[in-house]
Protein backbone atom coordinates (compact mmCIF):
# COMPACT_ATOMS: atom_id res chain seq x y z
CA UNK A 1 0.00 0.00 0.00
CA UNK A 2 1.43 3.22 -1.26
CA UNK A 3 1.68 6.07 1.56
CA UNK A 4 -1.60 7.61 0.97
CA UNK A 5 -4.75 7.74 3.09
CA UNK A 6 -7.14 5.36 4.18
CA UNK A 7 -10.44 5.80 4.72
CA UNK A 8 -12.21 4.53 7.27
CA UNK A 9 -15.71 5.76 6.06
CA UNK A 10 -15.15 3.70 2.08
CA UNK A 11 -14.83 0.41 3.84
CA UNK A 12 -17.62 -2.13 3.26
CA UNK A 13 -19.28 1.42 1.04
CA UNK A 14 -21.21 0.55 -1.79
CA UNK A 15 -19.31 1.99 -4.71
CA UNK A 16 -20.76 2.65 -8.69
CA UNK A 17 -17.86 3.57 -11.71
CA UNK A 18 -18.80 3.87 -15.21
CA UNK A 19 -15.93 3.57 -17.66
CA UNK A 20 -13.95 1.70 -14.73
CA UNK A 21 -12.30 -1.24 -17.10
CA UNK A 22 -9.10 1.30 -18.23
CA UNK A 23 -7.70 4.09 -18.41
CA UNK A 24 -8.91 6.86 -15.04
CA UNK A 25 -11.63 4.73 -14.30
CA UNK A 26 -9.95 1.09 -13.68
CA UNK A 27 -7.45 3.31 -11.20
CA UNK A 28 -10.88 4.57 -9.41
CA UNK A 29 -12.16 1.00 -9.32
CA UNK A 30 -8.76 -0.22 -7.50
CA UNK A 31 -8.40 2.61 -5.32
CA UNK A 32 -11.93 1.87 -4.33
CA UNK A 33 -11.26 -1.48 -3.84
CA UNK A 34 -7.81 -1.54 -1.86
CA UNK A 35 -9.91 0.86 0.64
CA UNK A 36 -12.33 -2.18 1.21
CA UNK A 37 -15.10 -0.43 -0.58
CA UNK A 38 -18.03 -3.00 -2.12
CA UNK A 39 -17.44 -1.58 -5.99
CA UNK A 40 -19.80 -2.20 -9.13
CA UNK A 41 -18.68 -0.95 -12.57
CA UNK A 42 -19.53 -1.31 -16.15
CA UNK A 43 -17.75 -0.68 -19.79
CA UNK A 44 -17.84 -1.85 -23.08
CA UNK A 45 -14.07 -3.14 -22.98
CA UNK A 46 -14.72 -6.46 -21.64
CA UNK A 47 -11.00 -7.73 -21.62
CA UNK A 48 -9.47 -4.76 -20.01
CA UNK A 49 -12.02 -5.01 -17.62
CA UNK A 50 -12.10 -8.98 -16.38
CA UNK A 51 -8.04 -8.45 -16.61
CA UNK A 52 -8.87 -5.94 -13.92
CA UNK A 53 -11.21 -8.15 -11.70
CA UNK A 54 -8.54 -10.71 -12.05
CA UNK A 55 -5.73 -8.59 -10.68
CA UNK A 56 -7.73 -7.00 -7.91
CA UNK A 57 -8.51 -10.57 -6.58
CA UNK A 58 -4.97 -11.36 -7.06
CA UNK A 59 -4.35 -8.85 -4.98
CA UNK A 60 -6.47 -10.02 -2.40
CA UNK A 61 -8.67 -7.01 -2.38
CA UNK A 62 -12.79 -7.44 -2.58
CA UNK A 63 -13.35 -8.80 -6.38
CA UNK A 64 -14.99 -6.15 -8.07
CA UNK A 65 -18.41 -6.70 -10.12
CA UNK A 66 -18.11 -5.75 -13.86
CA UNK A 67 -21.01 -5.52 -16.34
CA UNK A 68 -20.74 -5.11 -19.97
CA UNK A 69 -22.83 -2.48 -20.53
CA UNK A 70 -23.69 0.40 -22.98
CA UNK A 71 -23.99 3.73 -21.25
CA UNK A 72 -26.02 4.90 -24.03
CA UNK A 73 -28.20 2.55 -23.66
CA UNK A 74 -30.17 4.47 -21.20
CA UNK A 75 -32.77 1.55 -20.52
CA UNK A 76 -29.97 -1.35 -20.41
CA UNK A 77 -27.73 0.69 -18.10
CA UNK A 78 -30.39 1.98 -15.17
CA UNK A 79 -31.45 -1.61 -15.24
CA UNK A 80 -27.75 -2.93 -14.76
CA UNK A 81 -27.22 -0.33 -12.19
CA UNK A 82 -30.12 -1.72 -10.42
CA UNK A 83 -29.16 -5.39 -10.80
CA UNK A 84 -26.11 -4.70 -9.45
CA UNK A 85 -27.39 -2.53 -6.35
CA UNK A 86 -29.32 -5.24 -5.71
CA UNK A 87 -26.35 -7.62 -5.09
CA UNK A 88 -23.72 -5.31 -3.57
CA UNK A 89 -26.46 -3.24 -1.82
CA UNK A 90 -27.50 0.44 -2.57
CA UNK A 91 -24.84 2.62 -4.21
CA UNK A 92 -23.80 5.59 -1.82
CA UNK A 93 -21.40 6.52 -4.23
CA UNK A 94 -21.43 7.25 -8.11
CA UNK A 95 -18.91 8.16 -10.17
CA UNK A 96 -19.66 9.48 -13.75
CA UNK A 97 -16.37 9.00 -15.48
CA UNK A 98 -16.97 7.29 -18.77
CA UNK A 99 -16.49 9.58 -21.37
CA UNK A 100 -14.99 9.06 -25.24
CA UNK A 101 -12.78 12.23 -26.70
CA UNK A 102 -12.52 11.25 -30.37
CA UNK A 103 -11.33 14.50 -32.54
CA UNK A 104 -13.34 15.71 -35.34
CA UNK A 105 -14.38 18.98 -37.63
CA UNK A 106 -17.26 21.02 -37.53
CA UNK A 107 -18.27 19.79 -40.48
CA UNK A 108 -18.33 16.28 -39.54
CA UNK A 109 -20.98 17.27 -37.14
CA UNK A 110 -24.46 15.90 -38.08
CA UNK A 111 -27.72 15.98 -35.32
CA UNK A 112 -26.76 12.33 -35.40
CA UNK A 113 -23.42 12.44 -34.33
CA UNK A 114 -24.34 15.48 -31.52
CA UNK A 115 -26.65 13.16 -30.08
CA UNK A 116 -24.23 10.44 -29.85
CA UNK A 117 -21.17 12.30 -28.52
CA UNK A 118 -23.73 13.54 -26.01
CA UNK A 119 -25.17 10.46 -24.84
CA UNK A 120 -21.06 9.65 -23.95
CA UNK A 121 -20.19 11.97 -22.90
CA UNK A 122 -23.43 14.02 -20.80
CA UNK A 123 -26.50 11.99 -20.83
CA UNK A 124 -25.64 8.74 -18.95
CA UNK A 125 -24.27 11.06 -16.21
CA UNK A 126 -27.74 12.52 -15.41
CA UNK A 127 -29.48 9.23 -15.76
CA UNK A 128 -27.02 7.45 -13.66
CA UNK A 129 -27.66 9.99 -10.83
CA UNK A 130 -31.37 9.22 -11.07
CA UNK A 131 -30.83 5.74 -10.49
CA UNK A 132 -28.68 6.04 -7.65
CA UNK A 133 -30.76 8.54 -5.82
CA UNK A 134 -33.41 7.10 -4.27
CA UNK A 135 -31.00 4.17 -2.83
CA UNK A 136 -28.90 7.33 -1.28
CA UNK A 137 -31.96 8.76 0.46
CA UNK A 138 -32.86 5.51 1.76
CA UNK A 139 -29.30 5.24 3.18
CA UNK A 140 -29.30 9.02 4.22
CA UNK A 141 -27.06 10.79 2.01
CA UNK A 142 -24.24 9.79 -0.67
CA UNK A 143 -21.71 11.88 -2.79
CA UNK A 144 -21.75 11.61 -6.64
CA UNK A 145 -18.49 12.74 -8.89
CA UNK A 146 -19.30 14.19 -12.22
CA UNK A 147 -16.00 13.97 -14.64
CA UNK A 148 -15.66 17.39 -16.22
CA UNK A 149 -12.70 17.90 -18.79
CA UNK A 150 -10.10 20.86 -18.75
CA UNK A 151 -9.97 20.68 -23.01
CA UNK A 152 -12.71 23.24 -22.96
CA UNK A 153 -10.69 25.98 -20.54
CA UNK A 154 -7.86 25.06 -22.40
CA UNK A 155 -9.70 25.13 -25.97
CA UNK A 156 -8.40 22.24 -27.26
CA UNK A 157 -8.59 21.89 -31.19
CA UNK A 158 -11.39 19.55 -33.11
CA UNK A 159 -13.18 18.52 -29.30
CA UNK A 160 -16.19 20.93 -29.53
CA UNK A 161 -19.27 18.43 -28.83
CA UNK A 162 -17.20 16.67 -26.20
CA UNK A 163 -16.32 20.14 -24.83
CA UNK A 164 -19.84 20.87 -24.72
CA UNK A 165 -21.14 18.35 -22.82
CA UNK A 166 -18.30 18.40 -20.23
CA UNK A 167 -18.91 22.11 -19.61
CA UNK A 168 -22.69 21.19 -19.13
CA UNK A 169 -21.51 18.77 -16.59
CA UNK A 170 -20.48 21.62 -14.36
CA UNK A 171 -24.01 23.00 -14.58
CA UNK A 172 -25.60 19.78 -13.81
CA UNK A 173 -23.58 19.12 -10.94
CA UNK A 174 -24.42 22.53 -9.16
CA UNK A 175 -28.09 22.19 -10.33
CA UNK A 176 -28.34 18.59 -9.10
CA UNK A 177 -26.27 19.88 -5.99
CA UNK A 178 -29.46 22.53 -5.08
CA UNK A 179 -32.14 20.13 -5.27
CA UNK A 180 -30.18 16.85 -3.67
CA UNK A 181 -28.78 18.63 -0.60
CA UNK A 182 -31.94 18.28 1.43
CA UNK A 183 -31.08 14.41 0.86
CA UNK A 184 -27.68 14.88 2.18
CA UNK A 185 -26.64 13.79 -1.02
CA UNK A 186 -23.60 15.66 -2.39
CA UNK A 187 -22.44 16.80 -6.24
CA UNK A 188 -19.32 17.98 -6.94
CA UNK A 189 -17.22 17.74 -10.60
CA UNK A 190 -13.70 16.48 -10.80
CA UNK A 191 -11.65 18.51 -13.80
CA UNK A 192 -8.68 16.44 -15.01
CA UNK A 193 -5.53 18.59 -17.09
CA UNK A 194 -3.89 16.03 -19.01
CA UNK A 195 -3.64 12.88 -17.87
CA UNK A 196 -1.40 10.03 -18.38
CA UNK A 197 -3.82 7.20 -19.12
CA UNK A 198 -2.47 4.37 -21.77
CA UNK A 199 -4.36 5.91 -24.50
CA UNK A 200 -3.55 9.26 -24.40
CA UNK A 201 0.09 8.24 -24.06
CA UNK A 202 -0.50 6.04 -27.25
CA UNK A 203 -2.51 8.76 -29.65
CA UNK A 204 -1.11 12.01 -28.47
CA UNK A 205 2.48 11.75 -25.90
CA UNK A 206 4.78 13.38 -28.21
CA UNK A 207 8.29 14.94 -26.84
CA UNK A 208 6.95 18.52 -28.26
CA UNK A 209 3.47 18.19 -26.69
CA UNK A 210 5.22 16.88 -23.31
CA UNK A 211 7.15 20.08 -23.80
CA UNK A 212 4.56 22.48 -23.94
CA UNK A 213 2.82 20.40 -20.97
CA UNK A 214 5.67 20.93 -18.52
CA UNK A 215 5.94 25.17 -19.91
CA UNK A 216 2.11 25.47 -18.90
CA UNK A 217 1.82 23.14 -15.92
CA UNK A 218 2.96 24.95 -12.55
CA UNK A 219 4.16 21.60 -11.23
CA UNK A 220 6.59 19.62 -13.67
CA UNK A 221 5.25 16.76 -13.40
CA UNK A 222 3.24 14.41 -15.64
CA UNK A 223 -0.05 13.63 -13.96
CA UNK A 224 -1.37 10.50 -13.97
CA UNK A 225 -4.44 7.90 -12.88
CA UNK A 226 -3.72 7.64 -9.41
CA UNK A 227 -3.70 11.20 -9.20
CA UNK A 228 -7.25 11.61 -10.10
CA UNK A 229 -7.94 8.35 -8.09
CA UNK A 230 -7.38 10.15 -4.78
CA UNK A 231 -9.45 13.05 -5.51
CA UNK A 232 -12.34 10.70 -6.35
CA UNK A 233 -11.71 8.55 -3.07
CA UNK A 234 -11.90 12.04 -1.02
CA UNK A 235 -14.65 13.38 -2.47
CA UNK A 236 -16.62 10.03 -1.83
CA UNK A 237 -15.21 9.49 1.76
CA UNK A 238 -17.18 11.46 5.06
CA UNK A 239 -13.90 13.79 4.91
CA UNK A 240 -15.39 15.88 2.33
CA UNK A 241 -18.84 15.71 4.29
CA UNK A 242 -19.60 19.21 3.79
CA UNK A 243 -18.76 19.96 0.18
CA UNK A 244 -20.63 20.03 -2.22
CA UNK A 245 -21.75 22.24 -5.78
CA UNK A 246 -18.12 22.44 -6.03
CA UNK A 247 -15.60 21.58 -9.41
CA UNK A 248 -11.73 20.57 -8.54
CA UNK A 249 -9.47 20.83 -10.86
CA UNK A 250 -6.38 18.49 -10.51
CA UNK A 251 -3.90 19.75 -13.38
CA UNK A 252 -0.55 19.99 -11.86
CA UNK A 253 -1.48 24.26 -12.37
CA UNK A 254 -2.17 24.38 -15.53
CA UNK A 255 -1.98 27.64 -17.66
N1 LIG B 1 -7.19 11.36 -19.76
C1 LIG B 1 -7.28 12.68 -19.79
O1 LIG B 1 -6.31 13.37 -20.11
C2 LIG B 1 -8.55 13.36 -19.41
C3 LIG B 1 -8.58 14.76 -19.43
C4 LIG B 1 -9.73 15.44 -19.06
C5 LIG B 1 -10.86 14.72 -18.68
N2 LIG B 1 -10.82 13.36 -18.68
C6 LIG B 1 -12.04 12.67 -18.28
O2 LIG B 1 -11.74 11.66 -17.34
C7 LIG B 1 -12.60 10.53 -17.54
C8 LIG B 1 -11.80 9.29 -17.79
O3 LIG B 1 -10.92 9.56 -18.88
P1 LIG B 1 -9.98 8.47 -19.54
O4 LIG B 1 -8.90 9.23 -20.20
O5 LIG B 1 -9.69 7.38 -18.59
O6 LIG B 1 -10.98 7.93 -20.69
P2 LIG B 1 -10.80 6.67 -21.65
O7 LIG B 1 -11.37 7.02 -22.95
O8 LIG B 1 -9.39 6.18 -21.61
O9 LIG B 1 -11.66 5.60 -20.85
C9 LIG B 1 -13.01 5.74 -20.61
C10 LIG B 1 -13.59 4.37 -20.28
O10 LIG B 1 -14.95 4.45 -20.64
C11 LIG B 1 -15.27 3.30 -21.43
N3 LIG B 1 -16.36 3.62 -22.36
C12 LIG B 1 -16.28 4.39 -23.49
N4 LIG B 1 -17.46 4.41 -24.11
C13 LIG B 1 -18.31 3.65 -23.37
C14 LIG B 1 -19.67 3.27 -23.51
N5 LIG B 1 -20.39 3.70 -24.55
N6 LIG B 1 -20.23 2.49 -22.56
C15 LIG B 1 -19.49 2.06 -21.49
N7 LIG B 1 -18.19 2.36 -21.32
C16 LIG B 1 -17.61 3.14 -22.24
C17 LIG B 1 -14.00 2.96 -22.17
O11 LIG B 1 -14.00 1.61 -22.63
C18 LIG B 1 -12.94 3.23 -21.10
O12 LIG B 1 -12.70 2.10 -20.29
C19 LIG B 1 -13.51 10.92 -18.71
O13 LIG B 1 -14.71 11.46 -18.22
C20 LIG B 1 -12.72 11.97 -19.44
O14 LIG B 1 -13.54 12.84 -20.17
C21 LIG B 1 -9.70 12.68 -19.04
Amino acid sequence: MPPFAIYPSLAGRSVFVSGGGSGIGASIVEHFAEQGAKVGFVDIDVPASRALVDKLKAAGHPAPLFAKCDIRDLAAYQATIAQMAGKLGDFTVLVNNAARDDRHTIDQVTPEFWDERIAVNLRHQYFAIQSVVPGMKKAGGGSIVNFSSVSYHAMTPRLSVYQSAKAAVIGMTRGLARDLGPDRIRLNSLTPGWIMTQRQIDLWLTPEAEAGLMTAQCLKEKVYPPDIARMVLWLAADDSRLVTAQNFVVDGGRM
